[in-house]
């Protein structure tokens, strides 16, 4: 085997919809925290899950439970108030991912607006980091927003590339490529350690986790929904292989 200068591209597996399909029908199974355990055998190296404010998924028991029994780096993706804040600080997840949270809207849509909220940003940074949580932004890949991101504190970035992943033609991609590509160097160059993710699936991948400088990837609903038909390990491991290939 060749020794590698760069450590390869860590797998964040977020198991949200696994959770969707339990609250759909208020059973207690499927169970995220098995689907999590599932994919740590399977060699996620990071478990990812959002406490959104209407809990349509994930539950307050669920964060509970993955911090008791999670044994690699759990990341916490929520909105900025002070409840959540609160329920972080309590129950101290490794990272928690700053994340904008609308209730109307079918999934996170967008980065977070940190440049036009630094105060209150800075301000729910400082407390994360007073009880120990690493903290992510999840930002457009913007310069201003990662700027914006180094002054309020954070440490990490993650890129969100569902702009990449939803565009229909290739011109479109390529753009949204370059940005993110621009924008990892960006990062990099502050010294934020640089993550990225949203809509990223088994055919869009490759590109994010070959671009310079990215070093984790959060994925949850290509996966969950691989899963429903090679199962979980196998769902994960293959996106654990394709990574593995570019990075
Ligand atoms: N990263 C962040 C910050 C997210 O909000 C989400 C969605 O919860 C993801 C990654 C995973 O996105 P997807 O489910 O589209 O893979």
């Amino acid at each position: 085997m060749s020794e590698r200068a760069i450590p390869r591209v860590r797998l964040g597996v977020n198991v949200d919809h696994v959770a969707t399909i339990r609250q759909q029908r208020g059973t207690l199974y499927p169970d995220p925290v098995l689907a999590a355990g599932a994919a740590i055998g399977a060699g996620a190296d990071q478990i990812t899950i959002h406490l959104r404010e209407d809990r349509r998924h994930i539950q307050d028991r669920d964060l509970v439970i993955m911090r008791q029994v999670v044994e690699v780096p759990l990341n916490l993706e929520m909105a900025a108030t002070s409840e959540m804040v609160e329920i972080a600080r309590r129950i101290r997840p490794d990272i928690v991912t700053l994340v904008p949270e609308k209730r109307v809207e079918r999934t996170t849509e967008g980065g977070l607006d940190v440049a036009g909220q630094l105060t209150l940003m800075a301000r729910v940074v400082a407390q994360l980091r007073d009880a120990g949580i690493a903290v992510s932004m999840f930002v457009d890949p913007e310069a201003v927003q990662l700027r914006a991101s180094l002054e309020a504190g954070a440490t990490i970035v993650e890129l969100h590339t569902g702009d990449y992943a939803d565009s229909t033609l290739a011109s479109d991609r390529i753009r949204h490529l370059d940005e993110l590509r621009l924008a990892a160097q960006q990062a990099h160059d502050l010294g934020l350690v640089v993550a990225a993710g949203h809509g990223l699936d088994y055919h869009n991948t490759r590109a994010i986790a070959a671009l310079p400088h990215v070093e984790e990837l959060n994925i949850g609903h290509s996966i969950v929904a691989r899963a429903l038909f090679v199962g979980m390990a196998e769902a994960v491991g293959e996106m654990r292989r394709l990574i593995g290939e570019v990075s």
